[in-house]
């Protein structure tokens, strides 16, 4: 028998057509229907499965897109490719089509990139004022919090990877933020919006994308200020996942090494939108990270190359090749190849974050949630990429969580 808390939780996936959130939908159906198995969900098992978290039968969906189309014609793509079963598609079509008509236009930001069939709408509200955008998004997720009687929202970033950005001057404090926003020179991407109105509507607030979200020092302050719990940056699913639980054992090992090299195939709309080479270098930056902050070794050779291949479809293809130096100076190699469905790999830390984010805010707890680094490339805290270290915090926190401290 699934938790139950006696609360209704709303969950608001921006990019709410897009593979992961389509399995979120699907997945959550069939895990309230008794048709799949909590498999993936750290939440559900072990130690972190006494906690009082949301069941996945009081948990509401509604979102934000930028495309038309519904959400059945995403499943489909995604039974085609092996990753949902057609049977789950059918028994959660009743779930799937209520959650479709909770879906609003969002805001769109820069071109299109991959997109096919824009809404007009979301064309239209990307290119208004900042400001006009985050108070509409915010009325969209009080409205979706009243309409349903919902005691939150916790709202889950899943859309597409934005072009790279440096860092403005009127990111640094809430104060400037807010005066360009008043002059319309605050320059936010679309998830540092999205993030923005999320915590005015009082919702704690998820990234599972490179984008940069509620990184901003000012966002930052906002979530403190709102007392609101937030984490991010890009979820670690696959690659990352990896490199973090072996790189430790070289260090433990006090193995050299040398080069690190990795080369990602991903054929899905994600892989499309990264082709483009201002949008790939967001992610890139998360992927070299992590690596070189475990190693602590300036000298390491780390290079991680993406390339976009159609006919993979959700089925991303991972090649590393580690060359390391052991005792008397000898050269060795570690090479593995991982082939994962992203979507399938994604959507149960997605359901994971909606359940931890909902029992921090519960819990009155504001700010980064350092105890999230484990399911993150590029944690908003936690001090480690040490995925070993990283999910010891997570299971103290738990700890602490049923000591009642
Ligand atoms: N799948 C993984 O393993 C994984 C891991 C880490 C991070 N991510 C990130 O998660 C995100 C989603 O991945 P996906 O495979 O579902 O991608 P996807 O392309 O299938 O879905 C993204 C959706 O976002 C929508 N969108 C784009 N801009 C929007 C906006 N401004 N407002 C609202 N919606 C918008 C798109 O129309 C699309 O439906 C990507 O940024 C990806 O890099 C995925």
């Amino acid at each position: 028998m699934d938790a139950q808390t006696g609360r209704r939780l709303g969950v608001w996936l921006i990019g709410a057509r897009g593979a992961i959130s389509t399995c979120v939908a699907y997945g959550l159906s069939g895990l309230r229907n008794g048709l799949l198995e909590p498999v993936g969900i750290a939440t559900s098992r072990g130690p972190l499965g006494e906690l009082p978290f949301v069941g996945f039968d009081e948990i509401v969906l509604g979102g934000h897109e930028v495309v038309r189309g519904d959400l059945s014609a995403s499943a489909g793509d995604l039974v085609r490719n092996g990753v949902l079963s057609a049977e789950l598609v059918a028994a959660s079509a009743a779930d799937a089509a209520a959650f479709d008509a909770r879906i609003r236009p969002g805001a769109l930001d820069g071109p299109d990139v991959g997109l096919a069939d824009l809404d007009p709408e979301a064309a239209r509200l990307g290119a208004a004022a900042q400001g006009e955008q985050i108070a509409r998004i915010q009325a969209d997720l009080e409205e979706f919090r009243s309409s349903h009687e919902l005691d939150r929202v916790v709202v889950v970033y899943v859309a597409s990877t934005e072009s790279w950005r440096e860092e403005r001057e009127a990111w640094a404090t809430l104060a400037s933020l807010e005066e360009a926003l008043e002059r319309d020179a605050a320059e936010l991407p679309a998830s540092s919006i999205y993030a923005c109105a999320a915590f005015r509507a009082g919702c704690p607030f998820v990234n599972f994308t490179p984008n940069r979200g509620s990184s901003l020092p000012a966002l930052s302050e906002l979530a403190r200020e709102a007392k609101l719990p937030h984490c991010g940056n890009d979820g670690k699913t696959g690659e990352t996942l990896l490199k973090t639980a072996l790189a430790p054992m070289f260090a433990a090992r006090a193995l050299h090494v040398l080069s690190w090299q990795g080369y990602n195939m991903l054929g899905n709309r994600d892989g499309e939108v990264l082709s483009d080479p201002i949008r790939r270098e967001s992610k890139r930056r998360n992927k070299d990270e992590a690596l070189r902050a475990i190693l602590s070794d300036p000298s390491v050779h780390t290079e991680v190359g993406i390339d976009y291949v159609p006919s993979l479809h959700d089925w991303k293809t991972a090649w590393d090749f580690v060359h390391f130096e052991g005792f008397l100076g000898v050269k060795m190699s570690l090479q593995f190849t991982w082939a994962g469905s992203d979507s399938a790999l994604a959507a149960p830390l997605v359901i994971d974050l909606i359940r931890l984010a909902d029992l921090a805010a519960e819990r009155g707890e504001a700010g980064e949630m350092a105890h999230t680094a484990c399911y993150f490339k590029s944690p908003l805290a936690g001090g480690t990429h040490d995925f070993h270290a990283q999910f010891r915090e997570l299971l103290d926190y738990g700890e602490r969580v049923l000591n009642g401290s």
